[in-house]
């Protein structure tokens, strides 16, 4: 998709800087060739050696070595690329563009090009909430330069929130995107797509729950990618720690029947992608009193169990999605326990994984799947649950493709 294009890739300073490793190999297999520039500050974070030898050209690092080499070497550099991509952009580096400062080799490069910029923002999240950072999106976003991410989710420093690095695969779709603008059209253009996503909230009385650990990661970056692969994408979400997308619409619901409820409402859809993690039981009577300590004894709970979702829709003999997909969250015997899952449910694929504690899956930002269907169990290696998303939204686009 990238033969023969020209990326200049300036990797800024930040824990995330390892990343832009990784995208300069994926940039080298799309046929890309690119130009590293390190800013002393990512210098702290990745080493030049390590830069170059991936890149298999030197990286550049300091304005006066290259004015040295050539006059003007450094507006040459960069309006001699395709596109010019910051990963990771730092709040520094953002704040520099918006003023058109240009005191290092990055900034100057940055405003000495006349070639489209797209900025991979990473940075903790009070930096990139802070009024002076947004004013400064603002205004690159005025200056027509792009961003992607950065995305949601737990940082490095302890903190949650927007401020992590976009993934690898995510900056090279932005960048497929930006350099190749038919690719735009989504291979999922024109389909329906449910998604459910996040714990359900089962409730004992007006004030008190039972839920369970799933923070909607997983179901809400499947549906950013079913969005971005071009799909009108109908979210049912119960209460999620990650905000909802944008672009898609969003069903909040809270219990099981109130899900159950929403899914029927949302029919007939292309596929039915069913990532919530459903309370397999709900308390049989819930009070609509707050329950108060009392001298005669505990409460006693009894519980009834919730309708199985994904097995109603999948067992449907009329309107049934052309593709129906789970989830299996499993502890052990992964495959076996998966396998039999989807016959019992009767739904395409499940996508299972291993959520025992030590994994770190449950509530993480990484997935390790299995994607089983009828073709057998394929097993993908660990990658971010975006990564996990993008290429199960590929998946759903080619099944789907001789689908009415
Ligand atoms: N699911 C659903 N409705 C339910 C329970 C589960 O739609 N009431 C869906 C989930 O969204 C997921 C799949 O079923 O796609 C697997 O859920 P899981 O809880 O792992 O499986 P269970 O059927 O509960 O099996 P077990 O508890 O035996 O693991």
């Amino acid at each position: 998709m990238l033969a023969g294009k020209k990326i200049l890739l300036i990797i800024g300073g930040g824990i995330a800087a390892y990343k832009s490793l990784e995208l300069i190999r994926r940039l080298q297999d799309q046929g890309a060739s690119v130009t590293p520039v390190l800013t002393r500050a990512g210098e702290e974070f990745v080493t030049p050696l390590s830069v170059s030898a991936l890149a298999g050209v030197a990286v550049h690092r300091d304005l006066f070595d290259l004015t040295s080499e050539a006059e003007m070497g450094h507006i040459q550099l960069s309006r001699s690329a395709d596109l010019v991509v910051v990963a990771p952009a730092t709040a520094d580096l953002m704040a520099k563009m918006a003023q058109g400062l240009a005191n290092d080799l990055a900034s100057t490069l940055l405003l000495a090009t006349d070639t489209k910029v797209l900025l991979a923002p990473a940075m903790n999240v009070r930096m990139w909430e802070h009024a002076a950072t947004q004013r400064n999106i603002k205004t690159l976003r005025g200056d027509g330069v792009g961003f992607v991410g950065p995305n949601e989710g737990g940082m490095a420093c302890g903190e949650f929130g927007p401020g992590r690095l976009a993934e690898p695969a995510e900056i090279l779709a932005a960048i497929t995107a930006e350099l190749n603008p038919q690719t735009k059209v989504g291979r999922l253009a024109g389909r329906r797509i449910l998604v459910t996503s996040g714990p359900t909230h089962e409730p004992i009385d007006p004030v008190r729950y039972i839920a369970n650990r799933s923070s909607g990661a997983q179901g809400t970056a499947l549906a950013c990618a079913l969005r971005d692969e071009g799909a009108e994408v109908v979210f049912v979400t119960g209460p999620a720690e990650v905000p909802s997308p944008k672009g898609v619409e969003v069903i909040a619901v809270q219990s099981a029947l109130e899900m159950e409820a929403a899914v029927q409402a949302a029919l007939p859809v292309d596929a039915g992608v069913f990532a919530a993690a459903v309370a397999d039981w709900r308390v049989a009577s819930a009070s609509d009193r707050k329950l108060k300590k009392s001298k005669d004894g505990l409460p006693v709970l009894e519980f009834a169990e919730n309708p199985d979702i994904l097995k109603t829709v999948s067992r449907m003999t009329e309107g049934r999605p052309p593709l129906v997909v789970g989830f299996a969250a499993e502890t052990n015997d992964v495959v076996e326990n998966a396998t039999a899952k989807r016959l019992r449910k009767g739904c395409d694929w499940i996508v299972a994984n291993d959520v025992s504690p030590a994994t770190g899956i449950m509530g993480g930002q990484e997935n390790a799947v299995i994607l089983i269907s009828d073709q057998g169990a394929e097993e993908w290696p660990r990658m971010g649950k975006a990564e996990v998303a993008t290429r199960l939204a590929a998946r759903i686009a080619t099944a789907l493709k001789g689908a009415h």
